[in-house]
């Protein structure tokens, strides 16, 4: 994980990411040691649904697929996501409204606050594998910025 502030291009900190409410660990990604505290996080945050997503340059309509998360958006559920395979970068706001950029890998746990506006974009490989989890799937759903907001 490398994180920066985008506007400075100055390096945030773990500690600083969770000031601004933006959770992030670093877990093995052999399912037999990231199940327990993934499980540990969905009891203590109330997340009951898990499933895993990948997306690649084979991935059909990857570019609409992308198209609908570069745009500055929040959902009702936090967003969370554990990186198994591949990269991405999240740019998420923080309480002064400032962007964040993490970019993460395999083996990084982040969760982006429900109702933060945040984007995220594939990197240059196109390929990203991820498991998510949820409180509710329908709390998922991109709501985006007003320009004019
Ligand atoms: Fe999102």
């Amino acid at each position: 994980m490398k994180a920066t502030w985008l506007d400075q291009g100055t390096a945030l900190s773990t500690q600083e990411l969770l000031a601004n409410d933006v959770y992030y660990e670093r877990l093995a990604t052999q399912p037999d040691s990231y199940q327990a505290p993934l499980d540990q996080l969905k009891g203590e945050r109330g997340y009951i649904q898990q499933d895993e997503v990948a997306l690649s340059p084979e991935t059909p309509n990857i570019d609409a697929i992308c198209a609908k998360f570069v745009d500055e958006h929040l959902h009702d559920d936090d967003e969370v996501r554990f990186v198994l395979e591949g990269e991405g970068i999240f740019d998420i706001r923080s309480r002064d409204d400032r962007y964040m950029r993490v970019v993460v890998e395999p083996g990084d746990l982040i969760v982006v606050p429900a109702h933060r506006h945040h984007r995220f974009m594939l990197t240059e490989t196109q390929t990203i594998r991820c498991v998510r989890l949820f409180k509710d799937a329908s709390g998922w759903v991109p709501r985006y910025r007003d320009a004019h907001g």
